[in-house]
């Protein structure tokens, strides 16, 4: 499970930054195609993430952080790929980005799932 969820997000984060090459280079059928696909990857990253929350015996607060800022992440890869493609601003969304993407790799390989904790 924990190598599905890493794969997703992996794979998501590969198509934002190709959506935004996309949109960039005024590929803007191209980038539709790639944020649909992203759309799926957000279904399985949550899927997987939440059937690993299941698996757990005692949700504690670092889980419901991890689970909440996971989100978070997804929303602002929606909220930046919609905001490059309609020319507005995205600083304040990348700096959101640039934290929420720190805290939810260090949550993540600091649970006890993690194959950095064997
Ligand atoms: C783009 C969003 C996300 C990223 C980048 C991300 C990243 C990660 C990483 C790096 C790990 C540790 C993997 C390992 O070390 O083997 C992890 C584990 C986990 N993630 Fe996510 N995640 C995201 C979204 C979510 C969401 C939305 C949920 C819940 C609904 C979630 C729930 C979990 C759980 C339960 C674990 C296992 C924690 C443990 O070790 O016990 N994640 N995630």
């Amino acid at each position: 499970m924990i190598h599905g969820h890493i794969t997703a997000w992996v794979l998501a984060v590969i198509l934002f930054v190709v959506a935004l090459f996309l949109i960039k280079g005024g590929k803007a059928k191209g980038a539709k195609i790639v944020q649909m696909i992203l759309r799926v990857l957000y279904l399985l990253i949550i899927a997987t993430g939440v059937m690993m929350l299941t698996q757990v015996y005692n949700i504690d607060l670092m889980y419901i952080l991890k689970a909440a800022v996971g989100i978070w992440v997804i929303g602002l890869f929606e909220m930046i790929i919609s905001r490059t493609a309609n020319n507005k601003k995205t600083n304040v969304f990348w700096i959101q980005f640039a934290i929420a993407f720190a805290l939810v790799l260090y949550l993540g390989f600091s649970l006890p799932m993690s194959f950095m904790n064997p």
